[in-house]
């Protein structure tokens, strides 16, 4: 059983590649944006403490992140992350087998997420999650460096998911 992690910036295709690439290695798409969402619009007590922070494009704290995170990981053996870890804080006893970097440029990530139009999708929280994205999650590239595998994710979509089937 594999654990991948899928890391790149907003917009980069990480949820649609996660997804794919989960299906054809028979393991559980895990994102973590999607599970805090999820408690938003449950208003559950941890959907109204990180509210706030997601709306305005910030990082939600480790202790938060975690409580709706690591209990999906602890019930399975292999699955596909999305957007946890995200900061070095949030790597302590997370190892994966293969961390996927899906490399897009700025520009068209924007012209993506405007595009999308989720509520976290304006053109102010956009430049507050790629600002977080470049001081924050960047370094993990370094970090996890031995199992990286690089992938240019400004191509069709169904070339990428080809490629990642390959690779990982
Ligand atoms: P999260 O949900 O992780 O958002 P994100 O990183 O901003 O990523 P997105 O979901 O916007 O994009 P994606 O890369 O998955 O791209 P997608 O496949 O959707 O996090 C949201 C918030 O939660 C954070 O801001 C933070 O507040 C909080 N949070 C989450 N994790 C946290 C953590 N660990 N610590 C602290 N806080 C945390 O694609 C985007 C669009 O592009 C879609 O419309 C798609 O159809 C399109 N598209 C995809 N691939 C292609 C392609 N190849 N060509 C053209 N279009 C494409």
């Amino acid at each position: 059983m594999k654990r991948v992690l899928m890391l790149g910036p907003p917009g980069s295709g990480k949820g649609t590649q996660g997804e794919r690439l989960a299906r054809s290695l028979g393991v559980e798409h895990i994102s973590s944006g999607a599970l805090l969402r999820e408690a938003v619009a449950g208003g559950t007590p941890l959907g109204h403490q990180v509210e706030q922070a997601m709306s305005e494009g910030r990082l939600v704290s480790d202790e938060l992140v975690s409580e709706a995170v690591r209990p999906a990981l602890q019930r399975r053996n292999g699955y596909v992350l999305d957007g946890f870890p995200r900061k070095l804080s949030q790597t302590d006893g997370v190892d994966f087998d293969a961390v996927v970097h899906l490399d897009v440029p700025e520009a068209e990530v924007v012209r993506r997420l405007l595009g999308r139009g989720r509520a976290d999708d304006t053109e102010a929280v956009i430049a507050e999650r790629l600002r977080e994205y470049r001081e924050d999650t960047l370094p993990l590239l370094d970090h996890y460096r031995d199992v990286v595998v690089e992938v240019d994710g400004d191509r069709d979509a169904d070339e990428i998911a080809a490629e990642l089937r390959e690779r990982v």
